[in-house]
């Protein structure tokens, strides 16, 4: 198949590249090189056609559509700190961009894949959280609720084509780490914490570290996205694409300091400190993977330790 990846060179959208081109198909990025990197498509760049513009640009991803069979549609504004700090772009590049990919696929009737995000659920204490679920927001004058509600907004989008007939899908991804992550960790507590642990500083904590998450090893994340692209069975509907094995950012700080071999301390920060006054977090997230096992077979595979070692081996290879 001709394929279309937006976001093809950012951390999930480069690895999707290559199960694609595994996979034989022929493969078209487009990426504004916003958080993405060429570096993470060097391997194949002989392989792929790339893109460098952006979804805001109408005409251009017009064209690109025109030319393939299917669109997987990862590139957005990434990141809590990221959407807190610029929120207008943020909410234009997550909402314009989407229409702009959703309404050039319709015009030439093209499958799309979504990527959403288990923001969406907001913070509802319903665990665990089932795709039918109802959405708890906080005040729209909380920056951080831009996010959970623009990728709604792309879902709406996904919906409606849909009613229209087009095939298209939205995948909820659950924290997904492994190689290729951000070392900067804008978006990750697993980079900021490898980082900090590697180079021997504090490990930071936002809150009291209670919280949980679900982490999902971006093997398997790719894995389910690359299924809903090939295959009807999740066409008109969303799924949760997230391991559901859940854990305290206290405990996994644990882990990375153990897997690391260093007992440097943790330093506790407000969430007023970091994002701001009226900061809102949400206290658990854990998927409800039912859906997704029936319609794809899809399940996880790789456990957090495991994950978490396979991703140090190449943070240490590349950044050392
Ligand atoms: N990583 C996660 O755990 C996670 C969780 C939930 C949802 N997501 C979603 O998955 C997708 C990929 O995220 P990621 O974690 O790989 O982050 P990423 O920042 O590495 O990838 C996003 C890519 O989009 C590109 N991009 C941004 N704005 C663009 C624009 N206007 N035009 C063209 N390209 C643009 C960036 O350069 C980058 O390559 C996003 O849609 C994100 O919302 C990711």
């Amino acid at each position: 198949m001709r394929v279309l990846v937006t976001g093809g060179a950012g951390y999930l959208g480069s690895h999707l590249v290559d199960l694609l081109l595994e996979h034989g198909h022929e493969v078209t990025v487009l990426d504004n090189l916003s958080t993405g990197k060429a570096d993470n498509l060097a391997h194949c760049l002989d392989q792929v056609r790339f893109v460098n513009g952006t979804i805001l640009d109408e005409a251009l991803v017009d064209r690109l559509v025109e030319k393939v069979d299917l669109v997987y549609h990862l590139a957005a504004a990434v990141g809590v700190k990221h959407i807190v700090d610029r929120p207008l772009d943020s909410l234009l590049t997550n909402a314009r961009g989407t229409e702009v990919v959703l309404g050039a696929a319709h015009r030439w009737w093209r499958k799309v894949v979504v990527a959403s995000t288990s923001e969406v659920y907001g913070k509802t204490a319903k665990i665990p959280m089932a795709e039918d679920d109802d959405r708890v927001l906080g005040s729209t004058k909380v920056h951080r609720w831009g996010y959970s509600t623009a990728k709604a907004l792309d879902e709406h989008l996904v919906f409606a084509y849909s009613d229209l007939g087009l095939p298209v899908t939205a995948v909820r991804y659950f924290n997904s780490y492994g190689p290729r992550i951000d070392p900067r960790g804008y978006g990750s507590v697993v980079a900021a914490f490898m980082g900090q642990a590697l180079s021997g500083q504090p490990l930071t904590i936002y809150g009291d570290g209670t919280q949980t998450r679900c982490f999902t090893f971006v093997d398997d994340t790719v894995r389910g996205t690359y299924q809903a692209g090939m295959s009807s069975a999740t066409d008109g509907t969303a799924v949760n694409l997230g391991n559901p094995n859940e854990i305290t950012i206290l405990e996994l700080a644990d882990r990375v300091r153990t897997l690391v071999g260093v007992d440097t301390p943790l330093r506790f920060i407000s969430y007023e400190e970091r994002f701001g006054k009226d900061f809102e977090d949400t206290g658990r997230r854990v998927p409800d993977i039912t859906r997704v096992q029936d319609l794809l077979g899809w399940e996880p595979t790789v456990e957090l330790d495991e994950g978490l070692g396979r991703t140090l081996e190449w943070w240490k290879q590349t950044f050392s």
